[in-house]
């Protein structure tokens, strides 16, 4: 019997239309052009503002629409829509079950999966493993965050980072081999007291003092979560290579996860790869989080070939990170 893959066969992704630049967060904190340009590569970001729509599910059903109309495909075909996301619409009720009811994925199951900047990685692993399974056909991966609802713009440390997306993949059967590979996912949870949101989980519930206290913001130890970052992307990308026995030539595409220029180049440099397979869009719409990996797929599909090796690498709050091989289906 021949072996089933699991491979994407279609990519959406979508970004709210307000741009807030570098100029206009050195009118809100204490920050410049040039540091946030030379620290992290970031140039501008997304913001989604009520006026165009709420809610990090509003982002992801922009993306999953995309793919249906690109694929012209049933969406009560669906099998199972899962949503990585930090941010989700709000606690308890999956965010995931409300955007494959508006989409009409009426057949589908559906859940949210929480990994931090991890998640869309780690949701290929779950939508690869469906897949592979032989008992679903059709999974819909969407990767979305609305990351301006847990900043603080008055912290520059963590305002000038972050940005709105979303992304979406297809996951269907591949009987020629095309499709995830290999996959070597980890996580450290001492990691969570150096990039995380203290306020609103159960450790510690929404009273009068903690909104006063801030704690309902996402706040990072930059210069920790870079350390770990660095040296734990490069490790697993290393790894994977290794392990499937591929030099540099053979990658075609590194796929990493937009936090920080110096850390994607950093990854790129232990791969020994050439800077010009690096995708990358930090520069356009800084970290947004489960959204990076699949709106680089996005906007480098017109690039991809069938066959290319693409490896994916993240690195997230926990701390969660990984790296993934897939083969390019299309
Ligand atoms: O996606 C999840 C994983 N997250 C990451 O991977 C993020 C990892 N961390 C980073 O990307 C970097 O640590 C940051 C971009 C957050 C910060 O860059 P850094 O080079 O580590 O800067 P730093 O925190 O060491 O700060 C250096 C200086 C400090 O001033 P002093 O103490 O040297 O006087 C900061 O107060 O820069 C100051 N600073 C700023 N200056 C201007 C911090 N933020 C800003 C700012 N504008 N926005």
């Amino acid at each position: 019997m021949t072996k089933i893959t699991a491979a994407i066969t279609a990519v959406g992704g979508y970004v709210p239309q307000f741009v807030l630049t570098n100029k206009m967060l050195e009118e809100m904190v204490d920050t410049n052009d040039e540091w946030i340009t030379t620290r992290t590569g970031i140039k501008e970001r997304r913001v989604l503002k009520k006026e165009e729509g709420e809610g990090s599910s509003y982002l992801a059903i922009q993306a999953a629409k995309q793919i249906l109309e690109k694929k012209d495909l049933d969406p009560t075909e669906i099998d199972l829509v899962i949503v990585a996301t930090a941010t989700p619409d709000s606690m308890v009720a999956s965010t995931a079950a409300f955007v494959a009811s508006q989409i009409g994925a009426v057949n589908a199951f559906a859940y949210d999966l929480l990994a931090a900047c991890s998640s869309f990685l780690f949701g290929m692993s779950n939508a690869a493993s469906y897949i592979e399974s032989g008992r679903y056909k059709k999974v819909l991966l969407i990767g979305a965050d609305k990351m301006s609802s847990i900043i603080d713009y008055t912290d520059r440390t963590t305002c000038i980072i972050f940005g709105d997306g979303a992304g979406a993949v297809l996951f269907e059967p591949n009987e020629e081999g095309f499709g995830l590979q290999d996959e070597y996912l980890r996580s450290d949870g001492s990691g969570r007291q150096f990039l995380g949101m203290e306020g609103g989980g159960s450790l510690m519930p929404a009273t009068e003092q903690t909104v006063k206290d801030r704690k309902h913001f996402i706040f990072q130890d930059g210069k920790t979560v870079f350390k770990f970052a660095v040296s734990n992307m490069a490790d697993v990308a290393e790894r994977i290579m290794k392990r499937n026995d591929l030099t540099d030539k053979d990658v075609s595409w590194l796929v990493p996860h937009q936090a920080n220029k110096r850390i994607i180049d950093a990854t790129a440099n232990r791969m020994g790869l050439d800077h010009a397979k690096v995708l990358m869009n930090i520069q356009r719409y800084g970290n947004t989080t489960s959204a990076t990996l699949p709106l680089l797929l996005s906007d480098y599909e017109d690039q991809l070939k069938k066959g290319d090796n693409l490896v994916f690498a993240a690195f997230g709050g926990g701390f969660t990170w990984g790296s993934i091989y897939l083969k390019w289906a299309y």
